[in-house]
């Protein structure tokens, strides 16, 4: 018997690079979902086929797969490491979560796996259950993929709420649903896919942490969670000083964020996200030129704010833009992308998606 699960892409409204500093973030899930449909084989081998990709792979746990595949038997390698006794899997996934656009199809797609095998394996989808499942996902993605994330992707696709925001508090573990009403103010989110791919394995998302830590370090404390502005002021090192800047103001953002939402004051939030943005282009220098150029077109055109979302070096950015200024925004971006000297992006709007369940088998 066959079993199915899928799991949502997530944006990031704000909060970025902060979730492995023990800090706070504010992901919405996509309406964008990836669908693993797995069967029990004998042994303990494993089966994958993608409809995204012509590429195969079929082994043992230990042969530890590259791409896409490594993502899946990590999840699976993950739950063995953790007691569950996972029998030998053929696993088929489909997804329409944009690759390597920032909006975490990584996490979507461990995150389906892990929520069919839950099925499978009758481990129970609880709120318990599902918090077990977000610490096993990260721990393939970490430990077995070997991309050190900070557990925001896999937190909001396994724990989204339908129609809201989730405040993620890194600290103390809290997910905390924040409503969104954007409809009600006749506001959209655009999410505007630069086409230019990153890679959160390459080093560069790594050297990011090891900085925050260093700066942590630095500083005598644990994280930069801790950390307030006059003491970073200290720091000597002008590379830590701006990293931590970034971490402790962005911090101060996303309350402002929650604060604003509660008071649906639509211009302090597109200021919040232009000002994120400019701290992470110019303090934490993740962006790159093109989401810079996404990002400035989008609010020349019409958007209240806008900025890099994910990882960065490449990706999405998101755009708060009135209903009324859409096409504007839409075009705006795409003349100054064609100016440039840039491939055409493509644009999504977006709605707060469902969370990771099981499906019907079809
Ligand atoms: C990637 C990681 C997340 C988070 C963001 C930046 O999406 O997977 O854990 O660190 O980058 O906010």
């Amino acid at each position: 018997m066959s079993h199915a699960a899928s799991a949502p892409g997530r944006v990031n409204l704000i909060g970025e690079h902060t979730d492995y500093n023990a800090g706070l973030c504010l992901p919405l899930a996509l309406p964008q979902r990836t669908t693993a449909t797995i069967t029990a084989r004998s042994g303990s081998g494993l089966s994958l086929t993608s409809a995204q990709t012509a590429e195969e792979w079929s082994g043992e746990v230990g042969d530890r797969p590259d791409g896409w595949a490594a993502y899946v038997v990590g999840v699976v390698w993950a739950l063995r490491e953790d007691g569950v006794d996972v029998p030998g899997l053929d696993v088929q996934v489909t997804s329409n979560v944009p690759i390597g656009a920032g909006l975490s199809s990584s996490a979507a797609l461990e995150c389906a796996v892990a929520v069919a095998i839950a099925d499978l394996t009758e481990l129970g989808l609880d709120h318990a259950g599902r918090r077990r499942l977000v610490n096993l996902c990260i721990r393939a993605e970490t430990q077995y993929v070997g991309a050190p994330t900070g557990g925001m992707d896999q937190t909001i696709a396994l724990l989204a709420e339908p129609g809201h925001a989730l405040l993620l508090d890194f600290d103390d573990g809290s997910a905390t649903p924040v409503p969104l009403p954007l409809d009600e103010a006749d506001l959209a989110l655009l999410v505007i896919d630069t086409r230019v791919s990153h890679s959160l394995t390459d080093g560069s998302y790594g050297d990011r942490r090891a900085e925050c830590e260093a700066a942590a370090h630095a500083l005598g404390l644990d994280s930069l969670r801790e950390a307030d502005l006059a003491a970073v002021a200290g720091l000597q090192d002008d590379l830590l000083q701006r990293r931590a800047s970034h971490v402790v103001t962005e911090n101060a953002r996303v309350r402002a964020t929650v604060s604003a939402l509660a008071r649906q004051d639509w211009t302090a939030l597109g200021t919040l996200l232009d000002a994120s943005h400019a701290s992470l282009r110019d303090d934490f220098e993740v962006s790159c030129r093109e989401l810079d150029v996404a990002v400035d077109a989008a609010g020349r055109a019409g958007a209240l704010g806008a900025r890099m979302t994910g990882g960065g070096f490449g990706g999405s950015a998101v755009a708060l833009v009135p209903t009324s200024s859409l096409d504007a925004v839409r075009e705006g971006v795409d003349a100054a992308f064609t100016d440039a000297g840039f491939g055409p992006p493509a644009h999504i709007v977006v709605t707060p998606g469902d969370p990771a369940r099981v499906e019907e088998v079809s």
